[in-house]
């Protein structure tokens, strides 16, 4: 499976990624390439540091979010991938793209889908809103985009336990380590694999 991953920022998922590939958890995939929209992104460290193909491509270089969305699609289907990983990846997917890769875009949320997603919801925020609510369990959601926010239909979920005195880092960090890094690998394993069908909006995994 031909993958591509998209990323923002310190690139931990496309790490936990770029691992399992490489020790043979995700089986029967090649990353093809990663593409981030900011430049200092540590994530392209992270590719360049395994020889995985990188580059940039920023709304900011643009004059308008069209132009970008051109470009940004070209790039993307250049890379010829089976899959796209939203990795921490902070810029709305262009429609054209949604509908062109459909089913064949997934992404990482740090919650329980449907709790603490949604436009506004992202980073430290969810971890902020989880706390401020109060909630025992907390989690991360691997999901089909679709052409709402975190609204496509749901791969896998990880439940992660919210402790006394925990700060949103600190359960962000759990999340990340307990949950995000584990199924986003575990996802891309069982597409890979052709265990993973969509019907009505739903999810079934073969075993
Ligand atoms: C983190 O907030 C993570 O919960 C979410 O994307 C952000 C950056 O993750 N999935 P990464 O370290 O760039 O993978």
């Amino acid at each position: 499976l031909r993958v591509a991953v998209l990323v923002s920022g310190g690139g931990t998922n496309l790490q936990a990624i770029i691992d399992a590939v490489e020790n043979g958890t995700i089986t029967n995939t090649e990353l093809v390439g990663v593409i981030s929209n900011n430049k200092n992104a540590y994530a392209l460290t992270r590719a360049g540091n395994h020889q995985i193909p990188a580059q940039c491509v920023s709304p900011k270089d643009f004059e308008t979010r069209e132009e970008f969305n051109k470009v940004f699609l070209e790039k993307v289907d250049e890379l010829k991938p089976d899959l796209i990983v939203l990795a921490g990846f902070l810029v709305v997917i262009p429609e054209e793209m949604i509908s062109r890769y459909r089913n064949k875009i997934i992404n990482i949320h740090p919650s329980l889908i449907p709790s603490f997603c949604g436009t506004g919801y992202y980073g430290l925020k969810v971890h902020e809103a989880a706390l401020a609510r109060g909630v025992k369990v907390v989690g991360a959601t691997v999901h089909f985009v679709d052409e709402g926010t975190d609204t496509g239909p749901i791969i896998l979920q990880k439940a992660v336990e919210v402790e006394e005195g925990d700060t949103p880092e600190v359960l962000q960090r759990r999340v990340m380590e307990q949950a995000e890094w584990k199924i986003l690998p575990h996802a891309i394993d069982l597409i890979a694999n052709g265990k993973v069908t969509v019907k009505d909006g739903r999810v079934s995994i073969a075993r």
